[in-house]
């Protein structure tokens, strides 16, 4: 579809190492100016074809002159657009134009004081002595002819460069980092003064061009979308819905899986709250048949991705009319998808911006029935996950949905370890159930989701699993055989690493005695004090 963010005003970073791009991205966005990210191996011509307004160079781990180190197409800094590059930004513009990059004797990494020389546009307003934040063992040691040297350390003699009658402009420092004290103000800079650009991204401006966008794209027809309790096709929903209305249809199916209160919580927001036709399909039973016996993960998890398509698709060929029905055809022409930007750029799918090998690639992924044809939107293809939170909030979606902890497709299938059970779910959603409530109230805010933010880590996830054990209790006189539970929490910015929360003492000891005395069948309560690696996050 046409995104109302294909603006004429975009800025464009160049990654030359994935960790970087994304951070940088975010923080223009913070700054009301759109941004994309594309590999750094993109050529001259395919760059030039996405119209950017500026280009960004990333930092990267690489070392300019190694074997495999990532290069740029030279032609890039002919385009006239302005360049900024940061890091290994800085040292790739440099060799690439002329100069030259070497070992710094001692590396240079953390904050650092840094003084500016002489005047740049890139440094207005900020002062001649300020920390910046340094990553590096490399640094420019002569630069290229035509561009001037605009500040150091004590380390590194040419930490920023610029070529202003070019618009060229490179930092060794790392200004998207929040410990580089005036980093905002360079990227401010750069967007506004230097390359005259306005501030157009903004969150309800964003809201009303992907209303029109969408209707125009869907007109009359009707479209369905599957709500999974997600955060991304709850955003996803309440933004078509404001767009197309009752057009809309969605549905959801609960496989018994959720969590204590999700289902019902689906129902209240979407049906009663925002009166979204909405169909829920009651899936338990025919899933407790289909994972009876299944103690395998993968099996279960296949088991429900699977199962989940085929119950949706029936659904939507019965909505499509009771005629198109009969004919094993569907009238319903469009399927919502709640697609986010990581999603694309971790597919590696618009490198050139093309949509259509995008659309493609996700479409693959879901099992479509023969005879049964949909067309995509994936209004949210644009947006980075805090966006989308933000994007919910806007549209009025409540925080237990917007702020809703990653949870896992197959919900609390994976943390029931061995066979999953109808006795075996009731404990784990009621343990579960204190856990969230415990903590929740413990520390109000506790959980916030961090995304990409560069340092902060914070709780990403708390939970229980049922181990596929019994242990021996006493309980008053008796001697009890039963489940015990394990309570996970971790804290963790992106859920590759993770390290376990200390929650306090006093917190666990309440929710250890709350679980045994009030979930029957359970009769101790253990801590998982496992980092990933070497462990998991999920048991399973
Ligand atoms: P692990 O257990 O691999 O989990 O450390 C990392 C993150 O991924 C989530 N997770 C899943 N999400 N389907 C999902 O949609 C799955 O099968 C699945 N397994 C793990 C997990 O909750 C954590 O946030």
């Amino acid at each position: 579809m046409k995104q109302p963010n294909d603006p004429a005003q975009k800025v464009i970073v160049m990654d030359f190492g994935a960790q970087y791009g994304q951070l940088i991205a975010r923080r223009i966005r913070d700054l009301k100016v759109y941004s994309e990210i594309v590999p750094c191996d993109i050529s001259a011509a395919e760059l030039s074809a996405l119209s950017p307004s500026a280009i960004i160079l990333s930092g990267g781990p690489a070392s300019v002159y190694a074997q495999d180190a990532p290069r740029i197409d030279a032609d890039i800094f002919n385009l006239g657009i302005p360049v900024l590059g940061f890091c290994y930004g800085q040292q790739i513009m440099a060799v690439t134009l002329g100069g030259n990059v070497a070992h710094t004797e001692v590396g240079e990494y953390g904050p650092a004081p840094l003084t500016r020389a002489g005047d740049s546009q890139l440094f207005e307003g900020t002062p001649t002595n300020q920390t910046v934040w340094m990553s590096h063992r490399d640094a420019v040691s002569s630069a290229p002819v035509g561009f001037t040297v605009t500040s150091s350390t004590d380390v590194c003699a040419i930490a920023s460069m610029e070529d202003p009658s070019r618009a060229l402009y490179a930092t060794q420092f790392h200004p998207e980092v929040a410990h580089t004290e005036y980093g905002t103000d360079m990227l401010h800079n750069f967007l506004y003064e230097i390359c005259g650009l306005e501030p157009t991204w903004d969150m309800e401006d964003i809201i009303e061009n992907q209303v029109t966008a969408i209707r125009q794209q869907v007109g009359d027809d009707r479209v369905i979308l599957a709500l999974s309790g997600g955060v991304d096709s709850a955003v996803a929903a309440a933004l078509v819905h404001r767009a197309i209305g009752n057009q809309l249809t969605c549905v959801f199916v609960n496989h018994g899986m959720m969590r204590k209160g999700e289902p019902e919580s689906i129902e209240q927001v979407f049906a009663r709250g925002f009166g979204i036709p909405l169909i829920t399909v009651d899936a338990q039973d025919r899933y407790l048949g289909l994972l009876a016996g299944i103690t395998d993960p993968e099996q279960k998890r296949k088991i429900i991705g699977s199962e989940f398509w085929k119950v949706f698709f029936e659904e939507a060929v019965r909505i499509g009319g009771a005629e198109a029905a009969q004919q094993g055809e569907c009238r319903v022409r469009w399927l919502v998808q709640g697609t986010i930007y990581p999603d694309i750029i971790e597919s590696g799918a618009r490198k050139t911006g093309g949509k259509a090998s995008t659309i493609k690639s996700h479409h693959n992924l879901i099992p479509v029935p023969e005879g049964v044809h949909f067309d995509l939107i994936e209004p949210l293809d644009h947006f980075f996950k805090d966006e989308v939170r933000a994007l919910g909030s806007a549209l009025g979606l409540p925080d237990e949905i917007v702020y809703r902890q990653p949870f896992p497709g197959p919900g609390l299938a994976i943390r029931i370890i061995g066979e999953i059970t109808r006795e075996k779910l009731a404990i784990l959603k009621e343990a579960d159930a204190i856990v969230r409530a415990e903590i929740d109230a413990d520390n109000p805010g506790l959980f916030e989701q961090t995304g990409i933010r560069d340092s902060a880590r914070s709780v990403w996830q708390y939970f229980a699993v049922l181990p596929d054990v019994l242990s021996v209790g006493v309980m008053g006189d008796e001697r009890t055989y039963a489940h015990p539970i394990i309570l996970r929490a971790v804290e963790s910015s992106d859920a590759m690493t993770a390290d376990w929360a200390r929650l306090p003492y006093d917190l666990l000891a309440l929710i250890s005695s709350r679980i045994v005395a009030e979930v029957p069948g359970v009769n101790r309560v253990c801590y998982d004090i496992t980092s990933k690696p070497p462990a998991t996050i999920e048991w399973e």
